[in-house]
């Protein structure tokens, strides 16, 4: 369970940290965390400002299939997977692979992409509806941190329980007070985040087995 950045190949989001924490306000945060449409394709200051398919996850796809060794035939979970980008370019990277995409978000998954139709179920990521052992991966990019400090912690247990240990997460996370400030500018959604030790404390606590990054946002 070691920290591995899969995601080298992603390009960098662009962010006006300033606009965004000049509009932030209570209403929009509480809109954002509708996930509905202003998070992801009302204005920017709202979350994505247009969440299209771009093509930015076909490398992220190919490095995760290499990584673990993906064959067809073997199941595959992304949760949080919004309109299933990831879940389009996992099947593309390894046919034959069985992809699963989960998300909270009404309005993502009726607004997935046509390849991904069929595969996309809503839930949440800390009572996920599969049986032990289900998947041979499960993926969650950007996605627990919108949950409390004790719904992180039945999330990483879920992940455990349905992928057998074997999981890749994403979080939310800084390493200087200059990066912590940058993120709280910017944060709309996430309710849990921290310095690595604190998320590696969160690990512990859940018997976290899989494998993690993060997302920083540097100036
Ligand atoms: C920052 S987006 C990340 C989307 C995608 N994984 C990516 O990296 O582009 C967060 C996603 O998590 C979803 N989400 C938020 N809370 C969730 C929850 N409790 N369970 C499952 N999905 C959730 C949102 O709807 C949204 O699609």
């Amino acid at each position: 369970m070691p920290f591995l950045d899969l995601l080298t190949r992603l390009p960098k989001s662009r962010r006006n940290i300033t606009a965004r924490a000049t509009a932030k306000t209570p209403e929009l945060v509480a809109r954002s965390m509708q996930f509905g449409f202003d998070y992801f394709d009302g204005s920017r200051e709202h979350g994505y400002g247009g969440y299209r398919y771009d093509g930015r996850w076909v490398p992220v796809a190919a490095d995760i299939v290499a990584h673990y060794g993906l064959k067809a035939g073997q199941r595959v979970l992304d949760v949080g997977c919004a309109k299933g980008f990831l879940v389009k370019d996992l099947l593309r990277a390894c046919p034959g692979l069985e992809v699963i995409g989960l998300d909270i978000s009404h309005y993502a998954l009726t607004h997935a992409e046509a390849e991904a139709a069929g595969r996309l179920v809503r839930g949440s990521c800390d009572a996920l509806p599969f049986s032990d052992g289900g998947f041979d991966l499960v993926i969650g990019l950007d996605v627990i941190h919108n949950l409390d400090r004790a719904g992180v912690v039945r999330a990483l247990r879920e992940f455990n329980r349905v992928g057998n240990g074997r999981s890749y997460i994403r979080v939310d996370s800084y390493h200087t007070p200059e990066q912590q400030a940058l993120f709280a500018d910017w944060v709309l959604t996430a309710k849990f985040h921290d310095y690595p030790q604190g998320w590696e404390a969160v690990f512990a606590e859940a018997g976290f087995r899989g494998d993690w990054t993060w997302t920083i946002i540097a100036a």
